[in-house]
């Protein structure tokens, strides 16, 4: 890959977790509780994102928080009489998790007053992050951690200086449930340069079966772009106006073909399957809970 006039080498050092949607496809159970805080078996669906964001080398991490969300920056605190206890009872497995949450970044928040979208609420980091580049890493999708997609993302902004999208191949019936981008080769077979994004077209209509997933990294002049960015569809400042924007400025927007698995939380189904893949690759649980799993499956069957 080239570097381009706009490549800084600056590596991203900074994340940005917009978590102050509605989440309205997850209700009732969203109403008082953040999507971002239902367990994935024992862990918070946000932990495993600021878990992914942390081994790619990011530590400060800034959550978009809105309304009813506050309880997410709780669980990156310290709990002193939770680690007492369980010092006390000699339960040192779990004294070592509960420390590892506040262990794994610096926490920062700020708020979105209003949902008014994913732009608007990226926007809302603008002074945190400056005129740097920075990761965004949306609130209810994670990938696997065997299988990193951060730091090959964050390696090819650094020599672009330009946007870098994460992009999943999909079923082609499935592109309209998809922001899909319009793309070229490139010499490496897993990137592509994009030229376009359209979002949620028909198959008839889709330019490709590459989707966007929730991971961009962005450089700071993203800012700008959003603050200048009307109302799009659904009435939201849209992300991916903003980018669209820069696209047409002539910033270099490259996609990243991820081959690992993602787990989309956002609703019911995708949340069940997210929890029983983690449940079964799980070393304490696993085993016993496959047993239980295929004897059930079985039972149905039969
Ligand atoms: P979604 O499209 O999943 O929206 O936003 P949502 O409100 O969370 O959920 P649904 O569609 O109503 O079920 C993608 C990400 O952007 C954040 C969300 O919290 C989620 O992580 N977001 C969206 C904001 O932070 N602010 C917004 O105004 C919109």
């Amino acid at each position: 890959m080239t570097t381009n006039a706009q490549g800084t080498g600056k590596r991203a050092v900074k994340a940005v977790i917009p978590a102050a949607g509605l989440a309205t496809r997850f209700l009732p159970a969203t109403k008082a509780v953040p999507k971002e805080l239902l367990p994935v078996v024992d862990r918070p669906v946000l932990q495993y994102i600021v878990e992914e964001a942390a081994a790619a080398g990011i530590t400060d991490v800034l959550l978009v928080t809105g309304r009813g969300k506050t309880s997410m920056v709780d669980h990156f605190d310290r709990r002193p009489d939770v680690e007492q206890r369980l010092e006390e009872k000699g339960d040192l497995k779990r004294l070592e998790a509960v420390r590892r949450t506040s262990e794994l970044a610096d926490i920062y928040t700020c708020r979105q007053g209003e949902p008014l979208g994913l732009g608007h609420a990226v926007g809302c980091a603008a002074s945190h992050v400056g005129d740097n580049p920075f990761a965004v890493l949306l609130g209810d999708e994670f990938v696997d951690v065997e299988q990193p997609l951060l730091p090959s993302m964050l390696d090819l902004q650094a020599s672009t200086g330009g946007i870098v999208l994460a992009l999943l191949e999909v079923p082609t019936e499935e592109t309209s449930r998809y922001g899909i981008a319009s793309v070229e080769k490139t010499a490496e077979s897993d990137i592509v340069k994009v030229t376009g994004l359209v979002e949620k077209p028909s198959p008839a209509e889709a330019p490709s079966n590459l989707a966007v997933l929730g991971r961009y990294v962005l450089p700071g002049t993203i800012f700008d772009a959003i603050a200048d960015t009307k109302p799009g569809a659904g009435g939201e400042i849209q992300l991916t106006d903003a980018m669209a924007a820069l696209l047409s400025a002539g910033v270099p927007v490259h996609g990243i073909i991820y081959r690992g698995h993602r787990y989309d939380t956002g609703m019911p189904l995708g949340y069940l399957q997210a929890v029983v893949q983690l449940a079964v690759k799980r070393p304490d649980l696993g085993e016993e809970f496959l047993a239980w799993l295929t004897e059930f499956v079985g039972g149905r069957q039969g």
